[in-house]
């Protein structure tokens, strides 16, 4: 339905009158609930935040049940507060930080993370952490250099959260974008960008996943590029998909290397089928929380207060408890399971796209995206050889073709802007692919097919009606 259609239907005037609740149910079943996304419907494969764990859901209903206010300790959330550390420790213990033991944790600055509502929000507190470890005392002070604040991202597939944060901290949108080859930084375009700004660099962050291909960067290898540089750099991982590695042995050296970055974002509502929402940032160095604390003499003057090392949040629900009930309801074993069951359904529906005449996929999926474009017939494609003619109309019929999924409505896949990084139809050229997502243990090898078939008919569709 039109946005303007469902407006004209939703926005009422303050309501006078009390109502029963079940007449406000059923207000909201008939009016509201058709026409929610259904994000867990084996047909919806933009994204694959299924958010459908049963084990997560019954924690987002306990934590609404038991109203705690993860602010404080003493009064206001007991027993939550160690539970909200246990899931911190859990997700520390999976990527490689070391824990101090429980009897040495003694305040929350120990504890080496905080829970926030999303990857943006981590992401933010990450970069405020780079602008205090760059230029100690800004939070009380202010911005007085402004020209030490840049912050290095590959080019092209960064998520704008990075820039978002710099603006909201107030230390300018000052990116750096650095080539990259294969979705990954290319180390040597790397090593000239920290040469040529030398001194200006508070920052460099790499994806574990980025969140178009969801390819995950040599992590060690720009690790030891930009300590060779200069090791006074803040260096972040926005592992809000890669997270998925640290479930199974198999993916954890793709990882490799992510014990050595000052600070990592992950996302357990992208992969662990936990419920809106639920996001955490870990610093390697626990005491690093510090610089960008809160004191009040209102509330929160104890060791325990989470609201002291969470910039930008006051009462805050209790998230974490989702991810602490789906964590003990899979155990390393089931989160070994379902990273494998993902990956391989990626790789399975990569090879379907290879097998398809008239569909090329863009990228080498390492996580649960496969990313692929159809090619209008008699499409002579060899090794990136098109002419920007035809990459112009190859992608003017794939967002076609998205335009026509989403207003008919049978089938989700994601489309974005894409460097063609690795040559397939014109090295350099910007695509617009549409992408699958993996992550939903609901969708089958048939629905795999049937979409494959659907985009190719809705692309011959579309060729035959522009004749
Ligand atoms: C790599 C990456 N980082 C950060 C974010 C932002 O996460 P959130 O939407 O949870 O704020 C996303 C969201 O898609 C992402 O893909």
């Amino acid at each position: 339905m039109a946005p303007q259609r469902i407006r004209d239907l939703l926005i009422r005037d303050l309501p006078e009158k009390a109502s029963t609740l079940d007449a406000v149910l059923e207000s909201f079943v008939d009016e509201v609930l058709p026409l929610c996304k259904n994000e867990a419907s084996p047909r919806f494969l933009g994204f694959g935040d299924t958010g459908d764990d049963a084990a997560a859901l019954a924690g987002g209903i306990l934590a609404l049940l038991t109203q705690q206010n993860l602010i404080n300790q003493s009064f206001d959330s007991p027993s939550a507060t160690f539970v909200e550390m246990q899931v911190l420790r859990w997700l520390r213990d999976l990527l490689g930080f070391t824990n101090p033991a429980a009897s040495d944790v003694t305040t929350v600055w120990d504890v080496g993370g905080v829970v926030t509502h999303g990857g943006t929000a981590s992401n933010t507190i990450a970069m405020m952490l780079a602008r205090e470890h760059a230029a100690p005392d800004t939070t009380q002070h202010g911005v007085t250099d402004p020209g030490r604040f840049g912050v290095i991202v590959p080019r092209g597939i960064g998520h704008y959260s990075v820039k978002s944060a710099l603006t909201w901290i107030g230390v300018g949108a000052q990116i750096i974008e650095v080539d990259t080859a294969g979705f990954r930084y290319d180390m040597s375009s790397l090593r000239r960008a920290l040469r040529d700004h030398a001194g200006q660099i508070m920052a460099v962050v790499a994806y574990a996943g980025d969140s178009r291909t969801q390819t995950v960067e040599h992590l060690r290898a720009v690790h030891d590029v930009v300590h060779a540089a200069d090791q006074g750099i803040w260096l972040h991982v926005d592992a809000c998909w890669g997270l998925v590695c640290a479930f199974n042995e198999r993916f954890r050296s793709m990882i490799d290397g992510i014990d050595l970055f000052d600070s990592v974002t992950v996302d357990p509502h992208k992969v662990m089928a936990v419920p809106y929402s639920l996001s955490a940032l870990l610093v390697r160095r626990p005491a690093a929380l510090r610089t960008i604390s809160s004191y009040s003499d209102l509330i929160m003057q104890e060791d325990y207060a989470f609201g002291q090392v969470t910039p930008f949040i006051g009462t805050k629900g209790w998230m974490s408890l989702k991810l602490w009930m789906m964590i003990r309801a899979h155990g390393q074993t089931g989160l070994a399971e379902i990273a494998e069951n993902r990956i391989e359904r990626a790789r399975r529906f990569a090879t379907l796209v290879d097998d398809h005449p008239s569909l090329v996929r863009v990228h080498e999926p390492d996580l649960v995206a496969v990313a692929f474009m159809y090619l209008p017939e008699g499409t002579k494609l060899r090794r990136g050889n098109l002419s920007t003619t035809v990459v112009a109309r190859i992608n003017a019929v794939n967002q076609r073709i998205h335009s026509r999924m989403l207003a008919e409505g049978q089938w989700h896949l994601h489309q974005f802007s894409l460097p063609d990084d690795l040559g397939r139809l014109r090295p350099g050229a910007t695509l617009y692919p549409l992408r699958f997502m993996a992550n939903n243990p609901r969708t089958t090898e048939q629905d795999m097919t049937q979409v494959l078939t659907y985009v190719s008919r809705l692309g011959r569709d579309l060729e035959s009606e522009a004749r």
